[in-house]
Order: C-alpha cells, then sequence, then structure tokens
C-alpha cells in the first residue's frame, strides 16, 4: 500500500490504481472471498478468504479501508518515508 511494501508477493494495492477504482462495487467483495471465482490462472496466488477467516462485515471493512487509502495516494515518483524498512528487510 503507497510502496510501504516491496509489491513482491502481491501488487501494490494503491499504486497506480486502487481496487476501489478499477473493480465494480460488487467483484471486490467476491474477490476477497474467492478471487478465482473473479480471475482465474494457473500460477494466480492470491488465497481467498472463507467467512471462518473473514465475516462479511470484515471484508466489508477491508473495501472501506481501500477506498479511504484510494483518496490517500502518496504523489507520483515519491517514495513512502517507509521505504527504508523494506530496504533493510531486503
Ligand atoms: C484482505 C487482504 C487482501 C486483499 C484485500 C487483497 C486484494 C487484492 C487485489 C484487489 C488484487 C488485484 C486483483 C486484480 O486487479 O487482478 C490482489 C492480487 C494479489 N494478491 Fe491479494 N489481497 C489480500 C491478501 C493477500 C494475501 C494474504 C496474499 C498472499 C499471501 C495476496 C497475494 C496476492 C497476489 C499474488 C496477487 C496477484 C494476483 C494473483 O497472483 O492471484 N493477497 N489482491
Amino acid at each position: 500500500m503507497n510502496r510501504q511494501g516491496p509489491s513482491q508477493v502481491g501488487p501494490d494495492l494503491n499504486l497506480p490504481l486502487n481496487p476501489t477504482e478499477y473493480l465494480r462495487e460488487s467483484i471486490l467483495p467476491r474477490y476477497i472471498r474467492d478471487p478465482k471465482s473473479i480471475r482465474a490462472w494457473e500460477s494466480s496466488k492470491m488465497p481467498g478468504f472463507g467467512p471462518e477467516t473473514l465475516s462479511d462485515e470484515d471484508i466489508a471493512n477491508v473495501v472501506a479501508y481501500l477506498k479511504e487509502m484510494a483518496a490517500e495516494k502518496i504523489p507520483h515518483g515519491l517514495i513512502s518515508p517507509f521505504a527504508w524498512v523494506s530496504e533493510l528487510m531486503n
């Protein structure tokens, strides 16, 4: 999120676009629950989150958080103040 992580496993969920900006409101919760029901290819790695892990309310809260973050992108080209953390971790 906002380049605070190295995005080596999954995509940055805010840059260049946040999923709430390109996935329809009804699709994102389904994607979090069962990614392969939305996009499926052999090597896709995103795990799905069953109701025993994330309730519908939890997913609604995750989507609300993502929506909030979409309005708080770091400007293009700026490095996150926390980038040095991921440098240390590499
Ligand atoms: C609630 C937590 C999470 C949310 C909201 C989330 C959301 C997303 C979204 C929206 C995409 C992009 C979909 C697209 O544009 O095609 C994505 C892709 C991806 N995510 Fe997640 N993700 C979460 C947790 C995780 C976890 C725990 C992992 C890995 C252990 C992960 C790994 C990936 C990977 C590898 C991709 C690239 C597509 C693929 O290979 O399946 N995500 N995620």
